[in-house]
């Protein structure tokens, strides 16, 4: 039986920012079913491809739709007490040694249902479609028992289910000591190793395990045995490193292969090169750094010498970051960690997809065979995204080929 032709839909007089770069002269994109076809420059558009293909809009900047690398978008209640002490000065590390800060979100995350957990994140994933997101990740990291994360897990996955977005899962049991585990930290990674991640294997809930590498979290050592039971159940890893001090949590996560080392603010030159060496994507979030009033930068300049990739998320969670806007990263990284837009705008499609172990697919770029999934923006050039904090922007959002707001 011949196959049904697949409907081939056109945009054109795009300026056209593939994931990496901007393109030199107004350029043509043809979409056919769920994958682009062709990338050509304008003067290269035949009258027969315009005849063959829907008319999907003219002019606009066209980005690949926007990757969201680093997300705890799953939660129960709020943390805004937590701000205004830190605004009095009690520091992130001293509510969290008080028992507050994750261990808050832990108790009301844990005592929510798994309906009620699907509810309270949708208007928050809404958030980030409007701002353009296609793909994102979301982590588990706030049940600290088998059956709670397991409930994250899956309301990840449902949100993916439900809504018009690729969502990608992390389990991050080792997020934070749970309080039954008070004097025990060596005993709930064994938990962790024994049993989350075996559980999450089998039942398909987690693309990637993680980990929060810190002084107020978990050890290197710690962290290097859940690396090991990751890898035993072929489960790529990721780790919160290096935010509030430098354990060389990131350069041991190089060691295990990671896709990625997050915030890294400490990141020092050993660091950077193992990094290098292992091919792990550097993702930045300027929104913890700005929320928590960080005044450590990450070393972007040893980074970009070093060709590490930079990706650039939100880290939207309740706690160091409630901020559910990729655009705005895109001008936080600008102004506070000194990216240009470009780098920005690369670090939130091309390799938010690297950081997430998607780029084989081409995904985050605009090229022959890459998943079509697109945003046209109202602006007139790429670096506006960046230079300007403002909400609809976004013309059209594409995921799969197919228009989906505006
Ligand atoms: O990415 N650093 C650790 N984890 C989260 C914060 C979680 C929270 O404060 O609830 C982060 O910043
Ligand atoms: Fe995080």
């Amino acid at each position: 039986m011949p196959a049904t032709p697949q409907p081939r839909r056109l945009w054109r007089d795009v300026t056209l920012f593939d994931g990496l770069d901007t393109l030199p002269q107004p350029m043509a994109v043809i979409v056919a079913g769920d994958r682009i076809e062709r990338v050509l420059p304008m003067d290269a558009l035949d009258p027969a491809d315009t005849a063959a293909c829907e008319a999907m809009g003219r002019g606009g900047v066209m980005t690949p739709g926007l990757v969201d690398c680093h997300t705890h978008l799953v939660f129960g209640g709020s943390r805004a007490d937590e701000f205004e002490s830190r605004l009095e000065g009690v520091s992130y590390e001293a509510i969290a040694r008080r028992g507050g800060g994750i261990l808050s979100t832990v108790r009301a995350t844990r005592a929510a249902s798994e309906d009620e957990l699907f509810e309270i994140a949708r208007p928050r994933l809404d958030a980030l479609l409007a701002d353009g997101v296609t793909t994102v990740e979301i982590k588990s990291g706030y049940g600290l028992t088998v059956a709670d994360e397991l409930k994250m897990l899956r309301v990840a996955r449902r949100l993916g289910d439900a809504f018009p977005v690729r969502v990608v899962t992390s389990l991050l049991g080792a997020h934070a000591l749970p309080p039954e585990y008070r004097d025990d930290a060596d005993g709930y990674i064994d938990l962790v190793c024994r049993e989350m991640i075996p559980a999450a294997a089998e039942q398909g809930l987690a693309d990637a395990v993680d980990v929060f590498c810190e002084k107020i979290a978990f050890s290197v050592a710690q962290c290097e045995r859940v690396f090991e039971a990751a890898k035993v159940h072929g489960l790529p890893i990721k780790a919160h490193a290096e935010q509030l001090s430098n354990l060389g949590g990131a350069a041991m996560a190089a060691r295990f292969g990671a896709l990625s080392a997050d915030h890294i603010e400490y990141l020092d030159e050993s660091g950077v090169a193992a990094m290098r060496e292992a091919g792990s994507t550097a993702v930045l979030l300027p929104g913890a750094f700005h929320t928590l009033r960080e005044t450590q930068l990450p070393p972007v300049a040893a980074l970009r010498e070093a060709g590490v990739p930079m990706a650039l998320a939100t880290d939207a969670n309740p706690g160091s970051s409630p901020l559910f806007m990729p655009t705005l990263m895109l001008n936080l990284a600008c102004t506070l960690f000194h990216l240009t837009p470009r780098e920005a705008l690369a670090g939130m499609t091309a390799h938010g997809a690297r950081a997430l172990g998607l780029h084989d697919r081409s995904l985050g770029r605009i090229v022959e065979g890459a998943p079509a999934d697109l945003c046209l923006w109202n602006v007139d050039s790429p670096a506006e995204l960046a230079y300007a904090v403002q909400p609809g922007r976004l013309r059209q959002r594409i995921f799969q080929g197919d228009t989906t707001h505006g």
